[in-house]
């Protein structure tokens, strides 16, 4: 995982420059062939409805088909409905197969932790085991293009889509985001039929969108954008992506789906891409909306910025051929664009069999397997993250009568979590029948609705996951799981969001477990038997009170089709949680945006306790987050030695050793996650207090100590100058390793 940087103008991927004149040749003539109107008809790409992600949705689909308007459809799956689709296609003068695309995100029918999730186990062999599970079982349903990875870096958590997310980090989000591709796309040749092409979004810098509202303007520096929020797409590029999605927002004022810069200076130029740029839903008709112009024009202006495909709006169908007319647009323009989406069904496959993944017989047999649904399991306790756990509550011993209490304990619509549009949610696992398949005995109660007031609740059941709303009042069901915990040994309160509180057009002002849920948990805490919460979130959410009064904390997330039996498997210590945390989790609102890669500033406040007037602090609310990034708890406890360094002086052709020794001082074997950061204390640009740079993740049986190695070279000291050249200056670096980004200890290292 180490070296995931990005240098402009850096040696092109072999797989990018590789030339295929066979390809090449075909593709020419097949476009000698072709009209105006039949190549802009390959730039549309329409939904085939299954799932709705806008407001508009598309018509007459077979008719265009027919006549060679659609490129591609997305949102239909299954072999018997792609194969007619297809066959229409076949019907058209050309014959040239459709791309059928769809929102694989955290697996397909068998459903994964939410990315954020994955992301919490800082392990990329699970996430790119759960591309390739997901990529087997779309590609068995006539999947070809998954819109995944999604890699936007997010530090604001009233963002719904952060759970879409790999977190905060650039370093850890890059390593996820080439896992995701590898995992997808195999080799990248698509030579059998179960891998298919990746596409990174949402190009670029959705994820900082203001005030964490969904679809809101950006702003940043590029300083910033290429030092922190750049390098996860970058990294799926160079890990050869076939496609890219622009994103919604805008940036320096122009929205991303027509911004030259960034999608043909940036992405072809620089970075050297040469797949094929799809926009976002509508992404093209909504710079009307964002005003720079009218239908025509921003479509004109879209293709000439090096958007090629037009997710749903149509205006590239409506308007470039008048635009071709008029002079506006050029036919070598709409033939880059075409040649690009051929290129991509040529590089699947295709053409060679439009039917290739037509076949029903795997989509009988590889769907939803036992084998998948194993692996479903194994990923979803790794993607829990123990928060708290006073006095060892937690493993719960086995024979302890439990309560089990929550809205959603025996939901199965919410345990996938959002952007599971594929989802077999019939058959998840809830957390009432994982318990009960331990054989213990368990009591149960709602305790409460998710939220009190009816509309937010409305809000909270989207997309057909309803909450199962229960019309008693509040205190009604509060008392009956007071009555229930009555006769249990340890109260496992199972609260927080429900699926679709997280995910597109899902922000939040209030990031908190609802005030309802809230005093559901006060009186449980109240009652003085040992509270477990359960967690169930698509976003960090803001729990001191929680830490402050419950005995345990397990967050996990929206943990797929097997939540339920990876719940159990954590709470009776089957399997010892080990996730961290990919993102910060604030004490309140007040402290967003709040992540561990912060600048010093030149009035920082000292560290101790204690608010200090004129030094960039709060009145009310110390600096520091509630649970810092890299944070994660397990049953056991390890010990860190500082860091060590095999020189103390390096050059730029020479490496350093560090090593740090970890021991495991508990009572269970356990996984670690060692952690290094980096901080440049001295330079001609300010830089973060500290940088995550590599990570590894050890097994650690109990009693043993094992040495754990990084290596330290010129690259992990670079990053982007104000001239944007990616460089490392001579001087003094702190190089640390800790368990989590607040508890490093540190040595230094020279560059000479
Ligand atoms: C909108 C979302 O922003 C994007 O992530 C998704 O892939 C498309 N809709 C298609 O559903």
């Amino acid at each position: 995982m180490k070296k995931l940087i990005f240098l402009v103008g850096m040696a092109l991927p072999v797989l990018a420059l590789a030339q295929d004149p066979v390809k090449d040749k075909f593709i020419r003539e097949l476009m000698s062939r072709m009209s105006l109107e039949e190549k802009i008809g390959q730039l549309n790409l329409l939904t085939g409805g299954e799932a709705t992600t806008g407001s508009v949705v598309s018509t007459d689909v077979e008719k265009k088909i027919r006549a060679g308007q659609v490129g591609g459809i997305f949102s239909m799956s299954g072999p018997a409905k792609i194969r007619r689709a297809q066959e229409l296609a076949l019907q058209s003068r050309h014959k040239i197969p459709i791309l059928f695309g769809m929102d694989v995100i955290h697996g397909y029918r068998t459903v994964f932790p939410i990315p954020l999730g994955l992301a919490a186990s800082w392990d990329t062999g699970l996430v790119e085991r759960s591309a390739r599970i997901a990529a087997q079982e779309a590609t068995a349903d006539g999947i070809a293009w998954a819109y995944s990875p999604m890699v936007d870096i997010c530090r604001d958590p009233r963002w719904g889509r952060i759970a879409e997310t790999s977190g905060e980090d650039p370093v850890l989000g890059s390593a996820l985001a080439a896992a995701m591709v590898r995992g997808y796309q195999g080799d990248g040749k698509y030579r059998g039929n179960s891998s298919l092409m990746a596409c990174v979004k949402h190009f670029a810098l959705y994820g900082a969108s203001e005030a964490g509202r969904d679809y809101n303007t950006t702003d940043m520096s590029r300083i910033r954008m290429y030092n922190e929020y750049l390098p996860p797409y970058k990294a799926a590029i160079d890990a050869g992506v076939g496609s890219v999605m622009a994103s919604f927002n805008e940036i320096d004022g122009i929205p991303a789906t027509a911004n030259r810069w960034l999608l043909t200076d940036l992405l072809r130029k620089d970075w050297g891409f040469k797949g094929m740029v799809v926009s976002d839903y509508t992404g093209v008709n909504e710079m009307i909306d964002h005003g720079i112009g009218n239908l025509q024009t921003v479509s004109a202006k879209a293709l000439q910025a090096g958007t090629d495909m037009d997710m749903v709006g149509e205006g590239y169908l409506t308007t470039l051929a008048k635009s071709v007319k008029e002079g506006k647009v050029s036919a070598a323009e709409i033939d880059a664009a075409c040649r690009r989406v051929l290129s991509a069904k040529y590089d699947l496959g295709l053409f060679q069999d439009p039917f290739k993944f037509c076949n029903e017989e795997r989509a009988a047999s590889e769907i939803y397997t036992e084998k998948n649904r194993v692996f479903a399991r194994e990923a979803a306790t790794k993607s829990f993250v123990l928060l708290k756990n006073k006095n060892g509550v937690l493993p719960l011993k086995p024979g302890r009568k439990v309560a089990l209490i929550g809205p959603l304990v025996n939901n199965k619509e919410n345990m996938g979590g959002t952007w599971a549009v594929s989802e077999d949610r019939s058959k998840s696992v809830t957390l009432l029948e994982g318990l009960k398949n331990t054989g213990a005995e368990v009591f149960t109660a709602r305790g409460a609705n998710i939220y009190s007031d009816p509309v937010l609740d409305a809000h909270a059941a989207m997309f057909g996951k309803t909450t199962g709303r229960d019309n008693r009042s509040d205190r009604e069901m509060r008392e009956e799981a007071v009555a229930v915990a009555g006769k249990a040994d340890v109260i496992v309160a199972a609260l927080g969001e429900s699926a679709e509180m997280s995910g597109e057009a899902s922000s939040r002002t209030h990031i908190n477990i609802p005030e309802n849920q809230g005093e559901l948990l006060k009186a449980l805490v109240a009652t003085g038997k040992p509270v477990v919460l359960v967690l169930f979130t698509g976003r960090p959410l803001t729990l001191t009170w929680e830490d402050e009064h419950v005995d345990a904390i397990l967050n996990i997330w929206f943990a797929g089709s097997e939540a339920g039996n990876a719940v159990a498997d954590v709470l009776y210590g089957k399997v010892n949680p080990s996730g961290k945390l990919p993102v910060t989790f604030p004490r309140n609102e007040g402290q967003i945006p709040i992540y561990y890669a912060m600048k010093n500033t030149g009035r920082p406040h000292s560290g101790n306790p204690g608010f200090e007037k004129f030094r960039s602090n709060y009145l009310d609310a110390p600096n520091t987050p509630l649970y810092p990034f890299g944070y994660g708890l397990s049953y056991t406890t390890f010990r860190y030695s500082a860091p060590e360094t095999d020189r103390a002086v390096i050059t730029r052709q020479q490496a350093a050793t560090i090593t740090v020794s970890v021991s495991n001082t508990g009572h269970y074997d356990g996984e670690e996650t060692v952690q290094l950061y980096i901080r440049d204390v001295e330079g001609s640009v300010t830089r973060p207090v500290k940088e995550l740079k590599d990570f590894k993740k050890v097994f650690i049986r109990k009693g043993e100590t094992v040495k754990v190695s990084f290596t330290v070279d010129v690259s992990d000291l670079s990053y982007y100058y104000s001239d944007l050249k990616f460089r490392a200056e001579n001087g003094e670096y702190e190089i640390m390793t800790g368990p989590n980004s607040a508890e490093t200890q540190k040595v230094k290292l020279e560059l000479k």
